[in-house]
């Protein structure tokens, strides 16, 4: 719910040139929402294009460096950017497309960071995107053993 949590959560935004507008958009539906106690904007500041991949990165880094943190990428279809946030240790990167997947990527794979497409997916729809993902919680229980699996391959591979 919004304002259960959001209090206390903290968020990490970035994203191309591709993604630049919709992360201005998401930016301020966040806040106007209060989703988060805070929204970090970590760039790109322009429609000048810039490569997905450092973007991916910085909010990775970011949210898994901070406790109850959350983070959206964004980049032309979200699939670059998301490819680049998941080679950190720890980050869950989801490509949400719709509703629907981002109850999931929250219930199931308690996903850390939400990918999203400025050129595939309309601004409406990236709000109800939002609005469920923040809105979602992580299940636990069997999910929470597929979860650390995941992350074992992180450690072993250093
Ligand atoms: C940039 O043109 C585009 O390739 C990028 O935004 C993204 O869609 C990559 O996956």
């Amino acid at each position: 719910m919004a304002g259960q949590n959001g209090n206390r959560r903290i968020v990490f935004i970035g994203s191309d040139h591709a993604g630049f507008e919709a992360k201005q958009h998401i930016i301020d539906y966040i806040r106007e929402k209060g989703y988060a106690e805070s929204v970090t904007d970590l760039g790109t500041h322009s429609d000048k294009r810039v490569d997905y991949p450092d973007y991916g990165v910085a909010v990775a880094k970011a949210v898994t460096g901070h406790k109850n943190a959350f983070g959206i990428v964004i980049c032309g279809t979200g699939i670059g950017i998301s490819i680049a946030a998941n080679k950190v240790p720890g980050a869950r990167a989801a490509l949400c497309t719709s509703p629907l997947h981002a109850e999931m990527a929250r219930k199931h794979n308690d996903a850390n960071i939400l990918a999203l497409g400025g050129r595939t997916t309309p601004l409406p729809e990236m709000e109800s995107i939002t609005d469920t993902w923040f809105r979602t919680e992580f299940e636990g229980g069997r999910h929470r053993r597929r979860v650390e699996k995941i992350h074992a391959l992180t450690e072993k591979q250093g």
